[in-house]
């Protein structure tokens, strides 16, 4: 069909009240909104501010009541547990209305925090929504994070209550859950009242008497006791919840989302950007703990009545690269939303896609990437191997939805290979160069966003709005910047090119090189590392790190080696991917002390670069490239 994509855009842009007003009415609302939009009341602005809702209600309640209650809500399916099983709508009334009872009687009430540390079992989406219930604030951290990035959580968004499950489970390993939960809180100067652990068959956690809780014993206590608990009505400004992403420090960003914004915006994409229906199966391989596991997991296709998949395995080896066509043709699914490194991984173990062949893939509608770049052979190769359209939309944890992309529902454009798509409504996207000022199309620059933001973006940091300003408001005044750089072509093409900050992009995974430098020079033999962000095949990025030795230290670089990347793995996590570790003897650095990362990255990457003008000592960078030769580490 023509594409409606740019009138829709125009009506937008003529009347953004009216069209985000209209796209309201797709909510169930405690008290409707009677104003659209204030500008004044937050760094920037808040939506439907005279409005009250529940977000649980729209997701779960309303399709009860609609007579969608026997549909499947959640379709789990586990290759690493070997099981699977459907939750319908009606059963996932049940199991919120009693959890969310749970935490009531244990204090839990509207505006508290509670952190759910969870690996992908449906208990981690019926948390999320027993929180929101109680117009509690959820805060989900991804289960691949070590202790203390969980205490650094844990400090900051000072929860009443945790929700764990005794373990989870990579092909690998089964990793104890609980021993990190008693680490993270044994570490935090905050500590919460309440810990509900679900124990899973493959470990039994111990209980501390007194504040941990059997979650299933807790639950069934609660269904014998007749225990449920109502929707609480939270204004439609008040946080759902808090997503903490890495920043430029290792302190992590906590992105507050509210509930009705965040409502309204998801509504809206289901069926304009994704192009399904009610009742469809939505699928979004990514996990609980990701700003996709949020929106697209958990809260948009369950707001909008489709069934949605939470498939906890990878795309290879759990058993084999074919498990996606499994799990498609398995439950007909329309739509699959993953990273392209997903695909690139499946394309390495079946490069001919010829594991597709067995599977009935005739219900699939479309592929959506996004997390990073889709690199155009990723691109093509989805494209011939499944026959289907396949679509790069780019967005960001602070903002919950897609940024720029391509309407399936309304129509495709044509958008090139390597671009993720056109600016959706409600997003004005413009290039500017250093000084703020526009660039011309196709010209390389900031890529930022006209304020206001649209609803569901960000209104503040939590607990930090004068952090939220510096980092998103201050550079260019009047435009959120998404430290993000790209172009835009004469046709409206987004390109996304490269983070401007020292955000690296690993497995579709957001990580701070900076948070990484901060644990390195925390040992006691290092006197100075940096850490970049070097190309990789199936990851997109690996962090490489390099780092100086103290004087006088009587190690070798092997060994020291191995202290640093279990160093990173312990304080940050196993998600981190850092495995290389370079000895050099000096780092290269402006005049003024800066070290030139950038030049590090390109001569890894094998690159071409320019001797920066203010470089201090050109000699150094042989050296870098002498000690990544040595280790046959240069592409
Ligand atoms: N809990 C604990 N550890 C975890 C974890 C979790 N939930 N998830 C990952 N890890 C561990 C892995 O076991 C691995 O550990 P290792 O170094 O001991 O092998 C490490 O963290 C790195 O994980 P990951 O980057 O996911 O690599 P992988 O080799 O396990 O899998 C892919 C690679 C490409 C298959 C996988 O990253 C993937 O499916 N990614 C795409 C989907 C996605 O989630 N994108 C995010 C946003 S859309
Ligand atoms: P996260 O907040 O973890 O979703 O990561 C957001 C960042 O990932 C963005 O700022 C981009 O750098 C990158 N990103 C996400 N989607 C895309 C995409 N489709 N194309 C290019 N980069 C992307």
């Amino acid at each position: 069909m023509a594409s409606q994509y740019q009138d829709i855009y125009n009506q937008w842009k003529h009347d953004p009240e009216a069209f985000w007003m209209r796209a309201a009415d797709q909510i169930d609302w405690f008290t409707a909104p009677q104003t659209c939009f204030n500008g004044n009341g937050n760094a920037s602005g808040q939506w439907f501010p005279d409005a009250a809702t529940n977000t649980c209600y729209n997701a779960v309640d309303r399709h009860v009541l609609a007579g969608r209650g026997d549909q499947a809500a959640l379709i789990y399916d586990s290759p690493i547990t070997d099981q699977a099983y459907q939750i319908s709508y009606a059963e996932l009334l049940d199991e919120v209305e009693t959890l969310a009872a749970v935490l009531a009687k244990r204090g839990i009430s509207k505006g508290d925090r509670v952190i759910i540390y969870m690996p992908m079992v449906p208990e981690a989406v019926i948390a999320m929504l027993a929180v929101a219930r109680l117009g509690a604030i959820h805060s989900v951290v991804f289960g691949g994070f070590a202790p203390a990035e969980l205490a650094i959580r844990i400090n900051d968004a000072t929860p009443k209550a945790m929700i764990t499950a005794s373990c989870g489970i990579e092909p690998s390993r089964v990793i104890p859950y609980k021993p990190l939960l008693d680490q993270a809180i044994e570490d935090a100067t905050h500590k919460p009242d309440l810990c509900l652990i679900l124990q899973r068959p493959q470990i039994t956690a111990t209980l501390i008497e007194g504040r941990d809780l059997d979650y299933k014993v807790a639950m069934t206590e609660a269904r014998a006791a007749g225990l449920k608990q109502d929707c609480v009505p939270v204004a439609a400004t008040d946080p759902l919840y808090i997503l903490y992403t890495s920043g430029t420090t290792g302190q992590p960003k906590g992105v507050v989302r509210d509930n009705g914004g965040h409502m309204v915006a998801l509504m809206w994409t289901m069926d304009h950007i994704y192009g399904v229906e009610p009742g469809d199966v939505f699928w979004a391989a990514s996990d609980v703990g990701w700003v996709v596991g949020h929106s697209y997991i958990c809260y948009a296709p369950l707001l909008f009545g489709c069934s949605s998949v939470i498939y906890e395995g990878k795309p290879v080896g759990t058993p084999d690269a074919g498990s996606f066509w499994r799990v498609i043709s398995s439950y007909n699914v329309k739509v699959l939303f993953t990273a392209p490194t997903a695909f690139r991984a499946i394309r390495k173990v079946d490069p001919k896609g010829d594991l597709i062949n067995a599977y009935d893939m005739s219900g699939f509608k479309a592929l959506f990437l996004a997390g990073e770049r889709t690199d155009p052979d990723t691109l093509h190769w989805a494209e011939d191997k499944l026959n289907v359209p396949v679509i790069d939309h780019w967005w960001q944890t602070e903002t919950g939805w897609t940024i720029a992309g391509n309407t399936l529902g309304c129509g495709l454009v044509d958008v090139p290979a390597g671009s993720s798509g056109r600016p959706m409504p409600g997003y004005d996207v413009q290039v500017l160069d250093d000084g703020g000022h526009p660039v011309d199309a196709g010209t390389l620059g900031n890529i930022v966003v006209k304020l206001p933001l649209p609803p569901s973006c960000l209104p503040t940091l939590w607990g930090a709005n004068e952090r939220f300003r510096e980092a998103y408001l201050d550079t260019f005044p009047g435009y959120y910047m998404t430290s993000d750089a790209g172009i835009i072509d004469a046709d409206g093409n987004v390109f996304i090119m490269a983070r401007t900050d020292d955000i690296i992009n690993v497995a579709g995974h957001r990580l701070s090189t900076g948070g990484m430098e901060e644990v390195i020079t925390s040992h006691a033999d290092i006197a100075e590392c940096a850490v970049v962000g070097a190309a990789d095949q199936l990851k997109g990025q690996l962090p490489v790190g390099f780092y100086v030795i103290n004087d006088g230290v009587d190690k070798t670089a092997e060994a020291l080696e191995a202290e640093l990347i279990q160093l990173v793995r312990s304080q940050i996590g196993a998600v981190a991917a850092f495995k290389t570790a370079v000895a050099v003897k000096r780092l290269p650095k402006t005049r003024s002390g800066k070290v030139l990362r950038g030049t590090m990255q390109k001569i890894i990457d094998g690159e071409p670069y320019n001797m920066p003008a203010t470089i201090d000592d050109p000699a150094i960078l042989d050296e870098i490239t002498e000690a990544l030769n040595a280790r046959g580490l240069v592409k």
